[in-house]
């Protein structure tokens, strides 16, 4: 029997997507029933267990405290690219940047960019070539790009920065030689990000709703896109007011193209329909 066949209870559904509720806020409807047996139905068997309810019986021990890590893993969507929404970041050189560029050397402090659901690294390290482009001609008193994500497997990858050859999509040719390291021998077909881009990068495992966040209290631009769509609109008013909290005025938090704030209870200022200003 392939794998994808193992059979889920409503009751061990409704077990699991509580479970995944409480520690991410990602909301499974019963339509993702499919989806969440699908992803996890390999696992389940290489455990060794005999279908969903032992599974489930061995999360509810404290012994399986650990392997809600790996369910939020499994089902996690984690598709991204590199400078994925390219507007983002046209908007950041022409006008975001020099703005930031100008309010960070008034403050004497390096900028700060976050990237609040990295994936597997191609939007972080979009940021970063990015700012160290506008670097190349523009004064800047230092910069950080600090990223984050949910999945531990996400923030291996992105650590890394090891990507597929084909994959590595850049806006400009000359980027590629200027920021990525071809790979040879095994790792021919595959570039990697280079060591003084990465050491610009901080990696970490972050929930968006974990009690504080382990980046600078008064970040100049956030980017939190295509992760709210998982989110109940209480969970999205809750998250944009915490980003709101974690902006220095002036500061921008941008979300995807598909996302909006509308309906949500917040103080930002919409500049762009995807981009928002913590007013000063
Ligand atoms: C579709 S990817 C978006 C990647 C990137 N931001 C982009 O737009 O290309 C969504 C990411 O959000 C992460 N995620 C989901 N819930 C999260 C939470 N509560 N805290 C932090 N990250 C979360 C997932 O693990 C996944 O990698």
């Amino acid at each position: 029997m392939p794998s994808s066949d193992l059979a889920i209870s409503p009751r061990d559904f409704d077990f699991l997507s509580r479970l995944v509720y409480d520690r991410s806020r990602i909301c499974l409807g019963p339509e993702k029933q499919p989806l969440v047996a699908g992803r996890l139905a390999r696992h389940i068997r290489s455990l060794g267990c005999t279908g969903f309810a032992d599974y489930c019986g061995r999360l509810a021990t404290p012994a399986g405290a650990d392997e809600i890590d790996v369910v939020i893993d499994l089902i996690t969507t984690n598709h991204t690219h590199f400078f994925r929404e390219r507007e983002h970041f046209e908007l950041l050189s022409r006008q975001l940047l020099p703005t930031l560029a100008t309010q960070a050397k008034n403050r004497g402090r390096p900028l700060h960019v976050w990237s609040a659901a990295a994936a597997s690294g191609e939007e972080p390290y979009s940021l970063a070539i990015t700012i160290a482009e506008f670097a190349r001609s523009r004064s800047l008193p230092g910069w950080r790009v600090y990223a984050s994500d949910i999945s531990r497997r996400m923030v291996e990858r992105c650590r890394l920065g090891i990507y597929e050859a084909g994959k590595v999509e850049l806006p400009a040719a000359d980027w590629l030689p200027r920021y990525f390291r071809r790979g040879f021998g095994p790792r021919e077909g595959y570039y990697r990000v280079k060591p003084e881009v990465r050491r610009a990068v901080t990696v970490e495992a972050v929930n968006l709703f974990q009690n504080a966040y382990p980046v600078p209290a008064d970040l100049d631009i956030v980017f939190c896109r295509n992760v709210m769509i998982y989110f109940d609109a209480p969970s999205r008013a809750d998250l944009v007011n915490r980003l709101f909290g974690q902006l220095a005025l002036g500061g921008y938090l941008v979300i995807g193209h598909t996302e909006s704030l509308l309906g949500l209870r917040h103080s930002f200022r919409q500049i762009r329909p995807s981009v928002f200003v913590r007013p000063s």
